[in-house]
């Protein structure tokens, strides 16, 4: 079960990252590096994870044009990252530049391409949001539409809400990956996250990969919060 769950490193300095993959190595299936801890240190925390022997998803949700999405893609992989993503938004031709660097870039290796990910909705994001920026579709049909591009392009699977993933693995396939963010255990804040789900429940929904971050990183005991949402994982599965 531990190997499907991804924990965020959102945290500021690479000290603070370190402290806690040297505490949950071994814990969890990938540490995520996104925004802020790269913008912070750039790939000397995915450099940091490695030495550990950690797997890094690398979450800097790219969305640009085609030939920078690309050129991102194979200086992402070619630090050895496992999982990267991109916004569907950007459209099917940079999607589909991302799935060819990936390959390109993976071959020049000679090792496996990286899983690549298009996100759909954030889950930061509901229906108001949408309506906002004049998206009249709901927010499952919005979701449903972006997966269905990422999918079309070739990509490994989709960032999307737990609500979300039966709609598309039925579209897309079961094979196709959805890993989601915005998992909060009911004991849990739910901050700026809209479209949250308990890791049980997202599990069950079928999602394959779950991202937590908060939940973990701003407990006073990092390593019993960890432990209470492996259980209710695992107890969710039998059930
Ligand atoms: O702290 P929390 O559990 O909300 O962290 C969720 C993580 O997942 C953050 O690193 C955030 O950037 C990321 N994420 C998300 N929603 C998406 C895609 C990524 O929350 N749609």
């Amino acid at each position: 079960m531990r190997e499907r769950l991804i924990l965020a490193l959102d945290l500021p300095t690479l000290r603070e990252a370190e402290e806690v993959v040297r505490e949950l190595r071994g814990e969890v299936g990938f540490f995520k590096i996104g925004l802020e801890l790269f913008c912070a240190t750039g790939p000397a925390a995915v450099e940091m994870v490695h030495r550990h022997g950690g797997r890094v998803f690398l979450d800097l949700k790219f969305h640009d044009i085609p030939n920078t999405v690309a050129g991102a893609v194979r200086r992402g992989g070619a630090m050895g990252v496992e999982m990267l993503n991109l916004h569907a938004a950007a459209g099917t031709r940079a999607l589909s530049a991302a799935v060819e660097a990936a390959r390109e870039m993976a071959s020049a290796h000679g090792r496996p391409a990286p899983v690549l990910l298009g996100v759909t909705v954030l889950t930061s994001l509901s229906a108001e949001d949408l309506a906002g920026q004049n998206i009249a579709a709901p927010v499952e049909q919005q979701v449903a539409t972006l997966a269905a591009m990422v999918h079309a392009a070739g990509l490994d699977g989709v960032v999307c809400a737990g609500s979300e993933v039966r709609t598309i693995k039925r579209t897309c396939g079961k094979g196709f990956l959805t890993v989601v963010p915005g998992v909060r255990p009911a004991w849990a804040a739910t901050g700026d996250q809209r479209r949250t789900m308990t890791p049980a429940e997202a599990l069950v929904c079928g999602a394959d990969y779950l991202v937590l971050g908060r939940p973990v990183l701003a407990s006073a005991d990092r390593r019993s919060a960890l432990a209470r949402i492996l259980a209710e994982m695992e107890e969710a599965i039998d059930a």
